[in-house]
């Protein structure tokens, strides 16, 4: 089928032997196997499998109510959250939309402008942010599972003041939505007392595996974006996912190759992408590879980045540093737009072999260029054909992502849902704020400092 997402490996041939390819994928079945088996550790957390399939139908037309209302009362939608509350949804919004959705006009735009906070601490973005919106109509998408991260809640506060300081407590309730857990946290409790409306985040899925949740849902159908189609990408890829053998199988394909050359010494995985519309997907993947399989002293480093522009500045050391890294191509197979470059009569820049052709053309020539070099360099690359930037092929390909990062996880011998390694600097941060139960800690930190 045209419209599918795929998977192409030919170009690590070379690198890798068809019998490494055929033991891993033993491998990768049994993995595959355990992870449906609903027996392995993390196994509270698989919610996401099956959800393309069974998610909430009545919630699901809630979202669609409240982002039809944001976009119709509102000029500016402020997304709160970090991380898994964070990732999937600037990475939608940015690879369905406009490049310059931001910067068009209302009437082009026809939804509000979206912009996300509560995913650093500083207060000059925040600043900046307030000032941005200035005295328009906006609402709030403030979304964590937990209810309890620092960065959103701290955020959150300061924009409630400012929204109920414009509006009246009442009105503004009107405008402030929640997404987070069903029953438990302070964003809960909040909600349920200041009579916000709220979207659950399941319990069995975690933030990095939350896009197709309300967690997703909300920002990007607040965006225009049709979520029906996301939802039937998603639904179609898991049914290969689940169903298909090895060889038809791209999600497992894809585990199977990155774990053959981890185990080659390939340890930094780029993802690379010739759509600056893209680039957000990467980051929501290095979230979900580098939280499902950093752990235990093992894992594929994730790392990112936006082609031609990077071949400019880390194109020398993916040709030519230490080999020790392997690319992931994402390609966009129609960017839905062209530009054709035109004849001109001096020619003064020497382009005109390239008139008539168009700046697609260019494009994938420098990208498949760029393939053999790094290929003929020692770094293998992997490719993912998406056929566009549009809902369809998304839901194809944040669902192929999160499965085979769990087929992978297995494979590597992790739990691919937890993520121990977070807490850390939460304890210390906690510390050093001056939090109180972290008395201890705090002293013993301020002696080091
Ligand atoms: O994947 C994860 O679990 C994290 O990235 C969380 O999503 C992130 O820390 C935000 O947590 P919460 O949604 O509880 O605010």
């Amino acid at each position: 089928m045209e419209n599918r997402i795929s998977f192409d490996y030919s170009k690590t041939a070379g690198y890798i032997s068809s019998d490494e390819v055929k033991i891993m994928s033993e491998i990768a079945q049994n993995a595959r196997d355990y992870l449906l088996s609903r027996k392995g550790p993390g196994n509270d957390f698989l919610g996401w499998i099956d959800l393309p399939e069974n998610y909430d139908k009545d919630e699901f037309e809630r979202i669609q109510a409240a982002a039809r209302k944001i976009r119709s009362d509102s000029d500016v939608l402020v997304v709160i959250g970090i991380g898994g509350s964070y990732l999937g949804a600037r990475a939608a919004n940015e690879f369905l939309g406009n490049n310059f959705y931001n910067v068009l006009s209302k009437e082009d735009r026809k939804g509000p402008q979206i912009f996300y906070c509560g995913n650093n601490l500083s207060s000059s973005y925040l600043t900046d942010l307030i000032g941005v919106i200035g005295d328009r109509d906006f609402s709030i998408n403030v979304i964590s599972k937990s209810g309890t991260t620092t960065e959103p809640a701290v955020a959150f506060r300061i924009f409630k003041e400012l929204i109920e300081k414009k509006y009246g407590k009442k009105e503004a309730a009107k405008r402030i939505y929640c997404t987070t857990d069903r029953v438990k946290g302070a964003l809960k409790t909040m909600a349920a007392e200041e009579g916000y409306e709220t979207f659950v985040v399941p319990d069995d899925i975690g933030g990095r595996f939350s896009v197709l949740t309300a967690v997703g849902l909300l920002p990007i159908a607040a965006s225009g974006a049709d979520i029906v189609k996301l939802m039937e990408g998603a639904a179609d890829e898991r049914r290969r996912c689940l169903e298909n053998a090895f060889d038809q199988n791209d999600a497992m394909q894809y585990a199977a190759l990155r774990n053959i050359l981890l185990r080659k010494g390939k340890e930094i995985e780029i993802f690379a992408s010739y759509e600056p519309a893209v680039q957000y997907v990467g980051e929501w993947w290095k979230q979900l590879c580098g939280e499902s399989e950093g752990k235990d002293g093992r894992g594929t480093f994730p790392a990112s980045v936006t082609l031609t522009a990077d071949l400019h500045s880390m194109g020398q050391f993916i040709q030519d540093g230490a080999r020790t890294l392997f690319e992931t191509v994402v390609e966009i197979t129609d960017p839905g737009a062209d530009v054709e470059i035109r004849r001109e009569e001096a020619d003064l820049d020497g382009l005109n072999y390239l008139a008539g052709k168009n700046m697609d053309f260019i494009n994938k020539s420098a990208m498949n260029g760029t393939i053999l070099a790094h290929t003929d360099g020692s770094a293998p690359n992997l490719k993912i054909a998406v056929p566009a930037r549009d809902a369809y092929s998304l839901g194809q390909l944040f669902y192929f992502f999160e499965f085979a990062v769990a087929v992978s996880g297995y494979i590597s011998g992790v739990n691919p849902f937890d993520q121990p390694g977070v807490e850390s600097y939460k304890r210390n941060m906690f510390a050093l704020l001056g939090k109180p139960g972290f008395e201890e800690l705090t002293a013993a930190l301020r002696k080091r400092l």
